[in-house]
């Protein structure tokens, strides 16, 4: 995972210039609701650093998972497809959607654990998701 987001960074940055990122595109309610969910993402990250600086580390472990680990996918389930981003997005990038909930979930558990330093080392695997796909993928 680590090695295909840091891949993806790589072959996106060579081009940034003119924009290599590969457009993906939606129908507009999908692209709200993925708007949407993206600033709830910066939020919840946000959230949890700012657990993490207070030391209140297995309160991190409660957010990162409700908000952004497994138990958040599927949010867009029962409606219909044209409001479903993850319909539309090609299977790697959905991939690296998924990888991101697994990471944030992996965080959670050491976070709640208050296993400090591993905790610490499985955050970057959850930032490296959001890079990965914003570094690869665009809608617009
Ligand atoms: C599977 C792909 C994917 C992942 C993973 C992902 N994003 Fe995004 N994100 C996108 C796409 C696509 C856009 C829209 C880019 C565009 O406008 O073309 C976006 C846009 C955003 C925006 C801008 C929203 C706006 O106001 O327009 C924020 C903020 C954001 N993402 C935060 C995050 C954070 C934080 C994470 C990780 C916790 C994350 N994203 C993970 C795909 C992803």
């Amino acid at each position: 995972m680590k090695r295909l987001v840091f891949a993806l960074f790589l072959a996106s940055t060579a081009s940034f210039a003119e924009d290599g990122r590969e457009l993906v595109p939606m129908p507009p309610a999908a692209q709200e609701a993925l708007q949407q969910e993206m600033i709830e993402n910066l939020l919840a990250l946000n959230e949890v650093l700012g657990l993490i600086g207070n030391s209140k580390f297995p309160e991190a472990g409660e957010v990162a998972e409700k908000k952004l680990g497994v138990s958040a996918m599927g949010k867009h389930r029962g409606k219909p497809v044209d409001a479903r981003p993850g319909a539309h997005m090609p299977e790697v990038m959905h991939n690296i959607g998924v990888q991101g909930h697994v990471a944030a979930s992996e965080f959670a558990v050491a976070a709640k654990a208050s296993e400090y330093p591993r905790a610490m080392s499985l955050l970057p695997n959850l930032t490296a998701a959001c890079v990965g796909c914003h570094s690869a993928y665009r809608i617009r």
